[in-house]
């Protein structure tokens, strides 16, 4: 803010004092617009007193930023005793910028509260209200913004829900009310899989007393005319103990997390199939739970994949790619996507390399690359491209069988990928998003809580508003 002055045309809707006292109160918060900061006040309202709260959007106003100040609001107000936000940011003369503020507010005021048995002292939710002001376009655009939250509400639910309540069969369970949205649901069971061949898949899950499922959502919104759909898999690994290569105690409590992928992907099916996307769209969850136990698969055993590829697992706790890798061949062998997206919280080594901003994307091709980075940019779901090659390949190569699942220490994300490329059929475009790093911030953000973000759903729905629907 340089001046009062600037301020003006934001003002319109108050009377001189109540604008007056507006622009005081900017002042004496040093209230400059930084993108995120926030001026509050009190004005006279006839019998009442309004707040007011003047939130920035830095100087270049892009929606990422509007987006964001719309959660910085819901982070303030929430909880304040206010029942009602009133979005008004047309003195902005952005597109449809009220709207794109009460979606970050709405993304911001996520919570779950189903384990606390007494409400949290002065943390209570009193805003049940949001009014958006703006023309027509805002009005239109509303019902799929609140499709894309539903789904990143359902990604983050699942992703929060602790292991002894999400587990491959509850999983299922819980996705089962996106049949009423259209998506057709379709569950591979055990003895399905054992039919099949899914030896890396299963031999992650028998360490485990409970069963590996793999869960198939469908929503073809083409009426059958888009024959090859798109494939999106995840890893729903629903607790990750590294099994018999077991993780250290602390911090293992994350491995509930370890399902973001197939939480992303349920969450994207809940968006595509609330909205009506105009396209063909097929969901694969790999969903097991990786446990020591007399019955764990041991570092060094060999396993037959369903492409008929052999294994020769040297780390039990290197399991979404065995679970993956299985998902993927089963998907292409039934379907025959276009295009294939795997979401998986595959490794900590992405975390070294991106930290929390970004997911790392591997592709076999780079215009794919090119529009899930794009749809990145547009969402806020970053993605950095990250390199392919023979010589990581390589790495993989095992003296007993066709590959081992692990590589040297060093490009550990890199060679997790070039593993699954080695399940990708000719003439599949396809992509893999690292997303260890994203799923699960412990701090928050303008947009979420501490905890689970949701992370993968507005990417996805972007990605297919931007190359399938027009
Ligand atoms: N689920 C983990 C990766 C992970 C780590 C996700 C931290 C989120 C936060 C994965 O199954 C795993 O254990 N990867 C190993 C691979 C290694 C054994 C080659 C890893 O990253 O250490
Ligand atoms: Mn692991
Ligand atoms: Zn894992």
């Amino acid at each position: 803010m340089r001046s009062d002055s600037d301020l003006d045309p934001l003002l319109g809707g108050f009377d001189e004092d109540a604008a007056r006292t507006v622009k005081r109160a900017a002042n004496a918060n040093d209230f400059e617009g930084r993108a995120g900061s926030l001026s509050e006040c009190f004005v006279d309202d006839g019998e009442q007193t309004r707040r007011v709260v003047l939130v920035g959007v830095g100087s270049g106003s892009a929606d990422q930023a509007i987006e964001k100040a719309g959660g910085a609001v819901a982070a303030k107000l929430m909880t304040s005793g206010e029942t009602r936000i009133v979005f008004d940011a047309t003195g902005l003369d952005v597109d449809d910028a009220s709207s794109r503020m009460a979606f970050g507010a709405l993304q911001r005021s996520w919570r779950y509260d189903a384990y606390r048995t007494k409400p949290k002292p002065r943390s209570t939710p009193t805003v049940t209200e949001f009014t958006i002001v703006g023309d027509e376009s805002e009005a239109d655009r509303w019902p799929h913004r609140e499709h894309v939250y539903a789904g990143i509400a359902l990604t983050r639910e699942l992703v929060t829900e602790p292991p002894n309540v999400i587990y491959p069969e509850s999983f299922v369970e819980r996705c089962r009310q996106l049949e009423e949205f259209g998506v057709e649901i379709e569950v591979l069971d055990k003895a399905k899989m054992i039919e099949l061949g899914m030896g890396a898949l299963l031999g992650v899950a028998q360490g485990s007393v409970k069963d590996p499922q793999l869960l198939v959502m469908r929503w073809d919104g083409t009426g059958g005319a888009q024959a090859r759909p798109v494939a999106l898999v995840g890893k729903g690994v629903t607790f990750d103990s590294g099994g018999i290569s077991i993780k250290p105690g602390a911090g293992m409590e994350d491995m509930k997390f370890d399902m973001g992928g197939a939480g992303a992907v349920a969450g994207a099916m809940r968006t595509l199939a609330g909205r009506k996307a105009k396209t063909h769209v097929v969901g694969v969850c790999g969903l097991v739970e990786n446990m020591p136990s007399g019955t764990a698969q041991r570092p060094s055993d060999v396993v037959t994949t369903m492409s008929g590829q052999t294994v020769e697992v040297l780390n039990t706790d290197a399991e979404g790619r065995l679970v993956l890798c299985d998902a993927m061949h089963w998907v292409q062998e039934k379907y025959a996507p276009e295009v294939m997206i795997d979401l998986a919280t595959l490794t900590g080594a992405i975390i070294i390399s991106l930290g929390h901003e970004h997911a790392g994307c591997f592709s076999n091709d780079d215009g794919l690359a090119e529009k899930l980075l794009a749809a990145g940019k547009e969402s806020g779901d970053k993605l950095w491209r990250m390199p392919l090659g023979k010589s990581y390949d390589k790495l993989l190569d095992s003296p007993l069988a066709d590959m081992k699942n692990v590589g040297p220490r060093e490009a550990g994300s890199i060679t997790a990928a070039q593993y699954l490329q080695r399940f990708v059929q000719d003439g599949v475009k396809w992509a893999h998003l690292d997303i260890a790093g994203t799923v699960w911030w412990k701090n928050a953000s303008n947009l979420w809580d501490k905890g689970a973000t949701g992370y993968g759903v507005r990417l996805l729905d972007r990605f297919i508003a931007d190359n399938y629907e027009s």
